[in-house]
């Protein structure tokens, strides 16, 4: 043993700084290379790990400096003169990040150590000790520790959902491999509730996750038993769902039909028998109604004519009687050119123009999935066969760990719109329903959303960076964690990114995007980011709360109770949640309530 750390030293602390040691490597280190064990190691690369021993303990740190640039100020002053004294001696300055005691390594550090200290290599034996120790049930592997691989890389589930991630690297890097990895690990685990929700923009996912996931596409292939991705429009918040038909309104003409939607969800509500108070009932709630009807409606309006200038109850004779579940117009005779009659309506909107688009996007079959969504297509009457609760519970109550919403298909300019709902549906069912059985609190939720930066750049006010910033700021505590990939950190809100406890850096070759990520990552290791232009494909910098200490590591490779205590995922995953349609009904109802209990 004490052979070993004669062999293992390589130098002492000359200076203390907080947590930042400055270490003079002694003229007896022969090679930057040692052999011991057989094994081969390299001193002072970035990145590395240095071990000092105090007495019962180990501290550990990271070296992020070497050579010229670490030596102290003070040092090079005095030396100025004569170089000569230092050049045989070699600097570097590390990082303090943990600390062993025993078998069992923590991150950070009690003790402090003091110039004189020893510092020594660390060896494959202590880093079995810095790398293992995790908790099995709460812990899955991803791959292994870069500088060996016979040392496995492991993180914390509980830490990784509730405190969101972000999987951050150029394309190509390995980013869908990694969460690919993560989602699969957490699969396999055996928990009974765990639910992963990826909503995937490119239908990346289908087939990593095959027999783990459902997948809800866009003409889903049933023989490769996809199934048919609906998103109701009438579950889109007023503004996105004006939004994705082109033409402008007034603010004025945006009133209007906010009222003329509002009054078609109020009849909804006593027709389909919907458990909600009236008083809140508002365009955005998420209530069935007839959109055919809502423009049938509207057109008919603007196109009617009088036979008695400004008497409304002299309307013409339609010459051709129009059919809203055929989007086709009522046809009245046109007003006449000279002032006489027929009569123009004159409080007509002027949203003809407008109409027409909506009533070729309604027709549209890209949009069906929206407009014509299966048993969510509201009748004329705005009957419908299912409600929202069905849709709930087949994206959150599924019997696999992973649901995958394919939205491949999605119109790319409404994309963000959509998803952007998607999410804010969901997390407004999670919310409200919180203290269900199966809100996220009690049956937590991982939601990965694969090119992140297409929430965030639609501007501050979208419904999608609202509810992703929601979601990063508030999530945790009703058990919705986040994980974000994508390939622009730079694109993506810094208060969003600074929210991911744990960042998995890949490679990354824009340096305007690597100075994102170090802002988002502990200052002091910092020039472990230089490190990305050069890391392999599949592998990572894992830092923060999910990791004892910050690792470079290979993943694998796929082949094919109080309201703010955050709550314990894998804990409530082992959970059988038992959950009916009856729960999700449940939850609906207090959502369109505002409600987090029944009364
Ligand atoms: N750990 C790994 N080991 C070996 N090969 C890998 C690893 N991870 C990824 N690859 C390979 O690298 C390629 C790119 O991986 P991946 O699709 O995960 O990249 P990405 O970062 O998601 O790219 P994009 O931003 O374009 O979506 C794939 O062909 C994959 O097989
Ligand atoms: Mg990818």
């Amino acid at each position: 043993m004490i052979t070993n750390n004669i062999q293992t030293e390589i130098g002492e602390i000359i200076s203390v700084n907080g947590n930042i040691l400055t270490v003079q490597l002694s003229d007896n280190v022969k090679s930057n290379m040692p052999v011991i064990d057989g094994i081969v190691y390299r001193i002072g690369q970035i990145g590395s790990f240095i071990k000092v021993p105090l007495g019962y303990s180990n501290l550990y740190g990271i070296v992020n400096q070497i050579g010229a640039a670490a030596i102290p100020d003070n040092i090079k002053e005095l030396i100025a003169d004569d170089y000569s004294k230092i050049c045989n001696n070699q600097w570097l300055n590390m990082v303090l990040v943990g600390e062993q005691v025993g078998r069992k390594f923590e991150r950070g550090v009690y003790q402090s150590p003091t110039t004189g200290d020893k510092v020594h290599l660390v060896t494959i034996k202590d880093l079995e000790v810095i790398y293992g120790g995790y908790n099995e049930n709460n812990s899955i592997e991803i791959g292994n520790i870069s500088v060996s691989v016979s040392l496995t890389a492991k993180i914390n589930i509980d830490k990784l959902v509730s405190r969101h991630c972000a999987f951050l690297g150029s394309t190509g890097s390995g980013k869908s491999n990694a969460v690919g990895v993560v989602l699969n690990a957490i699969a396999n685990k055996g928990f009974k509730s765990a639910r992963i929700l990826v909503i995937d923009p490119h239908g990346e996912y289908n087939s990593t996750l095959k027999d783990k996931s459902y997948v809800y596409k866009i003409r889903a292939d049933s023989s490769n038993q996809e199934k048919e991705l609906h998103i109701p429009y009438w579950a889109l918040p007023f503004n996105e769902l004006i939004g994705i038909f082109t033409g402008n309104l007034t603010e004025q003409n945006k009133e209007y039909i906010r009222e003329a939607v509002v009054a078609k969800k109020l009849e909804s509500i006593e027709k389909n028998g919907i458990n909600m108070e009236k008083e809140l009932v508002s365009a955005d709630s998420p209530i069935p109604f007839s959109i055919k009807e809502l423009w049938f409606e509207l057109d008919d309006f603007e196109r009617r004519t009088f036979k008695e200038m400004r008497k409304i109850e002299t309307v013409t004779e339609k010459i051709t009687e129009g059919d809203a579940k055929k989007l086709v117009s009522n046809e009245y005779p046109p007003a006449s050119a000279g002032g006489g009659s027929p009569f123009l309506n004159h409080q007509a909107k002027g949203i003809l123009s407008f109409l027409d688009s909506m009533r070729l996007k309604l027709k549209d079959s890209t949009y069906k999935f929206l407009f014509e969504p299966g048993d969510y297509t509201p009748d004329l009457e705005s009957y419908v066969k299912q409600d929202l609760s069905n849709l709930l519970y087949e994206w959150l109550g599924g019997d696999k760990t992973v649901t995958i919403l394919d939205l491949s298909g999605i119109p790319s300019h409404i994309m963000t719109s959509i998803s952007g709902t998607v999410l804010k549906i969901i997390y407004d069912t999670l919310f409200w329903g919180q203290e269900l059985k199966i809100g996220g609190k009690k049956q937590p939720i991982f939601i990965v959303l694969e090119e992140a930066h297409n929430y965030l750049k639609a501007g501050e006010k979208s419904v999608s960076s609202k509810t992703v910033q929601a979601i990063a700021k508030e999530g945790r505590k009703y058990g919705v964690g986040l994980a974000l990939v994508t390939q622009r950190p730079s694109e993506l809100d810094e208060t969003v990114l600074s929210q991911c406890g744990t960042i998995i850096a890949l490679r990354m070759n824009n340096s305007k995007d690597r100075s994102y990520v170090s802002a988002a990552i502990q200052d002091e290791l910092q020039s472990m980011m230089s490190l990305l232009p050069s890391l392999r494909t599949g592998e990572g910098i894992i830092s923060g709360e999910a990791v004892k200490i910050p690792s470079r590591i290979q993943f694998h490779k796929l082949s094919n109770a109080p309201k703010s205590s955050d709550p314990e995922v894998s804990t409530e995953w082992m959970k059988e949640t038992n959950a009916t349609l009856e729960d999700y009904k449940n939850l609906l109802s207090l959502w369109r309530n505002q409600k987090l209990k029944e009364n």
